[in-house]
């Protein structure tokens, strides 16, 4: 039989949600970090009305989308590149600037999927330490090397669910070779709009900022990504590009969503609610939780081994959080922020595991 390449070859599958709920039991899943409910009703009548379109290639340039987040966000829409799912431009960012002499750099507990992209471009993957689950800009400028081409931030974090201010992004821009490229993922970064500046003007350096439309806009379904990148990156990241990414209904969806920022704000509002009784909950129980400003938070155990038996309680009553073992935090447990009674539902769970646990 032919073999993959020696970098493919040596690749572990990218770790999927387990999900299967034991026979007869309601699945509930907060595993996904996928919203707490479905897309704007706007965005769904869109995507039905474009359905006849079908038959027809997409529009292969995103056109009423870019135009649609340009003029919300205040930047140029020549700038923007929309991906299926942030992921996608994720991994064409690191085919088009990673490889085997070309390294990535991240940080210890970041989105892992930037180990994936790295190794899709067989390209070394260094790791700088966190501190107390946050990015260390120290750390990070202190792990380049010689040969780094691309650095990845996710801001905030995925596991971690904690943010670093735009001030230490614009630190660790400054003190970055100028032939490093850094990638800010900002896949959250709507439930922390209010907290801080936006970083659109940070693309004007060598600089790409990343957004996703599966989290605040609820439409992880659709698979919308998009970015802000100087011209030229965004010229060279085309090039490696499914020229046609985007299905006619996921931009139609995409465009309406956008324009219903008032059902996107509510979603936050209400996420950030059940998220904030929730960590208040789980810390009266006794549990470390991290503080969070996204639709998850990071429930720290003593060991893997308490993480793991907490995990198969809640799995076997049907409701899935996420291990983190690929984030470098094996003792951590993620749970999505979902519909209320839904988290409601895990942080009894927990509890009763704590209690029997105990005994
Ligand atoms: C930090 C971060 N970046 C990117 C993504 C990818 O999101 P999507 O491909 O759905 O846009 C995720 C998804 O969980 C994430 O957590």
């Amino acid at each position: 039989m032919t073999k993959a390449l020696p970098h493919v070859e040596n690749m572990s599958p990218y770790a999927l949600a387990d999900m299967t709920a034991p026979a007869g039991m309601r699945l509930v899943s907060l595993s996904q970090n996928e919203s707490l409910r479905g897309p704007s009703p706007k965005a769904v009548a869109a995507a039905a009305a474009c359905l006849i379109k079908g038959g027809n290639y997409p529009e292969p340039d995103w056109f009423d989308l870019r135009h649609a987040l340009a003029d919300l966000h205040g930047i140029p829409a020549q700038g923007i590149l929309c991906g299926s799912g942030s992921l996608d431009l994720i991994a064409c960012v690191a085919r088009a600037y990673a490889g085997p002499d070309r390294t990535v750099l991240t940080s210890a507990h970041a989105y892992p999927f930037f180990r994936t992209a790295a190794q899709m471009a067989n390209a070394r993957l260094d790791i700088a330490p966190e501190t107390d689950c946050c990015v260390d800009v120290d750390a990070l400028l202190a792990g380049v090397q010689a040969d780094t081409a691309l650095v990845f931030v996710a801001n905030p974090g995925n596991p971690t669910g904690t943010r670093i201010p735009k001030s230490e992004l614009l630190r660790l821009r400054a003190g970055l070779r100028d032939d490093i490229l850094l990638v800010i993922d900002e896949a959250y970064g709507e439930f922390s709009d209010h907290m801080d500046a936006p970083c659109w003007d940070m693309v004007e350096a060598n600089c790409i900022v990343l957004r996703t439309l599966s989290k605040a806009y609820s439409m992880a379904g659709f698979r919308v990504g998009w970015g802000l990148f100087p011209d030229v990156i965004a010229g060279q990241v085309r090039k490696v590009m499914n020229p046609n990414n985007l299905t006619s209904a996921s931009q139609a969806a995409a465009v309406a969503a956008v324009l219903d920022q008032t059902y996107m704000r509510e979603t936050c509002t209400m996420t950030s609610g059940i998220r904030q009784q929730a960590i208040l909950s789980l810390r009266s129980i006794g549990f470390e939780v991290r503080d969070s400003v996204t639709n998850f938070v990071l429930i720290l155990f003593a060991d893997e081994d308490t993480a793991s038996q907490a995990d198969a309680a809640l799995s076997a009553q049907g409701v899935f959080l996420r291990r983190q073992q690929g984030a470098g935090l094996p003792h951590a447990l993620r749970m999505t922020i979902g519909p209320e009674p839904d988290t409601q539902k895990a942080i009894d769970h927990l509890e009763r595991w704590k209690r029997e646990a105990q005994t």
